[in-house]
């Protein structure tokens, strides 16, 4: 039976991150490494003020101080970390590809195949290699024909060998130490057993046997991307609901408790947003949808595609009714943009509905005051590919001119609110939930309107009394 010892954790992002983190809290018998080439992060993962971890998770904080330098390390030494490891977990980003064959769908395998490559330089014994990041069905044959092409190479001098599994990450992001302790299930692919059963007893320290499946490589692969194209279809589903909700004054909460009762359907991922984001959604699907027309499944293709295209229509969809709200014109309209995150909990914005809203809404003029409690205002000026406007008037915006759009971070609730013809809820963080929108009305421009796109504000009587204007996804009464 293989015992495994060191563990090497290639990548250090939102996956790598948590998931060794809780894997060090499991298994304190184990070493773990996690290295990353982004020196900058691995210097934020080592930082002594756990608030300036790069990933923001509830409860991750906590496990990084029992763990770190005890059997969690952060390092950016990979070569000596390969070389030390019996399993190797592959945890590198593989974004969408942006030119080329295959471009805007299928992902780009760059750096999982750099990360191979080094494994096959530096490693030494029996190397087991897990892929953990979303990746493509048959991605692990690429890694395993690098591995063995490494292997024939004359100038090699590494006496390694190698088994590839597929053990794909299911954490949401917001609740991902949640996920990782209690996990609906843990998937591992392969050929070998013994290898399988090897990492099995790693997940054996906190998961019990019957939730450890075992299936060979492709299901492994196929089955996240399965999943994940499950997910996102729900939630265009629902949001496509909304849309019919609105036209003939049904509501999509009390349509989504109706269905969701239903046990063959289930009530989770039912919650009509603004649309939905994040790094995988749109990713897979995209592979999926790659991989079918690559197998002369067309139709199968366009199925999914047509998930992801309802996703965008569904953004604008919002942007375009503010906008009609507001008149038909928003220019030079202070916009108050509540939540920039994909969800609550993270600071992740990867895909975010904010960023296709927030553009739209930029493009007609607008002025966006933009407030979240856990994004930094530099990724916010890299997704909206615009510069943070400066000027001092924009906070409380009196005379306004028209504008060509504009926006600045303010990072207290109140002052984005002030003077703003309207507020729109992107994300469904908790402290929007207590905003008392009494006060509120009393500093923001008449008629003042708020858009809540999460359907978290459950206040109708107290917009009334302050005499806003309120809409909600989906409610049509
Ligand atoms: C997803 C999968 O859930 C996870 O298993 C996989 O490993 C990675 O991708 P994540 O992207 O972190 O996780 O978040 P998730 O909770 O799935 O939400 C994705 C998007 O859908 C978010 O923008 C969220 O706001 C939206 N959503 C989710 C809804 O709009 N309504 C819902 O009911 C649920
Ligand atoms: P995910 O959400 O899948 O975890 P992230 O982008 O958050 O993706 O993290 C991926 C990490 O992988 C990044 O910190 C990146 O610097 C790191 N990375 C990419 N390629 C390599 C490589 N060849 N060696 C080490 N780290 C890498």
């Amino acid at each position: 039976m293989i015992k495994l010892k060191n563990i090497c954790c290639i990548g250090a992002g939102y996956v790598g991150g948590p998931t060794m983190a809780v894997f060090a809290d499991k298994c304190p018998h184990l070493k773990i490494n996690v290295v990353d080439i982004n020196e900058d992060r691995i210097k934020a993962w080592n930082s002594q003020k756990l608030d300036d971890l790069p990933v923001f998770e509830p409860g991750l904080d906590l496990i990084i101080k029992k763990c770190r330098n005890k059997n969690l390390y952060f390092s950016t030494n990979i070569e000596e970390k390969i070389k030390n490891a019996d399993i190797i977990f592959i945890s590198v980003n593989t974004p969408t590809k942006e030119k080329g064959i295959g471009a805007g769908k299928v992902s780009d395998l760059k750096w999982v195949e750099a990360s191979a490559r080094q494994v096959a330089k530096f490693a030494s014994g029996h190397t087991i290699v897990v892929e953990k990041s979303t990746l493509p069905v048959k991605t692990a044959e690429v890694i395993k024909t690098i591995l063995e092409a490494a292997q024939s190479s004359p100038d090699n001098e590494s006496k390694a060998s190698f088994d590839v599994l597929s053990n794909p990450e299911f954490l949401a992001e917001g609740s991902a130490i949640k996920d990782l302790v209690k996990p609906d299930r843990v998937l591992i692919g392969g050929e070998n057993k013994e290898a399988i059963n090897a990492l099995s007893e790693i997940y054996k320290n906190w998961v019990p046997s019957e939730k450890i499946l075992h299936t060979n490589i492709w299901s492994s692969e196929l089955a996240k991307l399965t999943a994940n194209a499950f997910l996102a279809q729900r939630v265009s589903s629902i949001n496509s609901i909304s849309a019919i909700c609105e036209a003939t004054g049904a509501d999509v909460r009390e349509v989504s408790r109706a269905i969701g009762s239903d046990s063959r359907i289930g009530s989770k991922f039912l919650d009509s947003g603004p649309g939905f984001g994040g790094s995988c959604f749109k990713k897979d699907i995209l592979n999926l949808v790659y991989l079918c027309q690559y197998f002369g499944l067309p139709e199968v293709a366009k199925f999914w595609e047509e998930v992801v295209r309802l996703n965008e229509w569904h953004q604008h969809r919002i942007s375009k009714l503010i906008v009609k709200k507001l008149f038909g014109t928003i220019s030079g309209k202070k916009i108050a943009i509540l939540g920039f995150a994909f969800k609550a909990n993270t600071n992740d914005t990867r895909e975010s509905a904010a960023i296709t809203i927030c553009k739209d809404l930029i493009e007609e003029g607008a002025f966006l005051a933009i407030h979240d409690p856990k994004v930094d205002p530099a990724q916010i000026k890299k997704d909206l590919c615009i510069e943070e406007s400066v000027e001092n008037d924009l906070k409380t915006l009196k005379d306004i001119p028209i504008s060509d759009g504009a926006w600045f971070f303010s990072d207290e609730i109140k002052n984005t609110l002030i003077g703003a013809d309207a507020a729109v809820i992107l994300t469904e963080w908790d402290i929007y939930k207590k905003i008392n929108w009494i006060e509120m009305s009393k500093i923001m421009r008449r008629p003042s309107w708020v858009f809540d796109a999460r359907s978290t504000l459950l206040l109708t009587e107290q917009f009334k009394e302050a005499g806003l204007n309120y809409w909600r996804i989906g409610d049509g009464s």
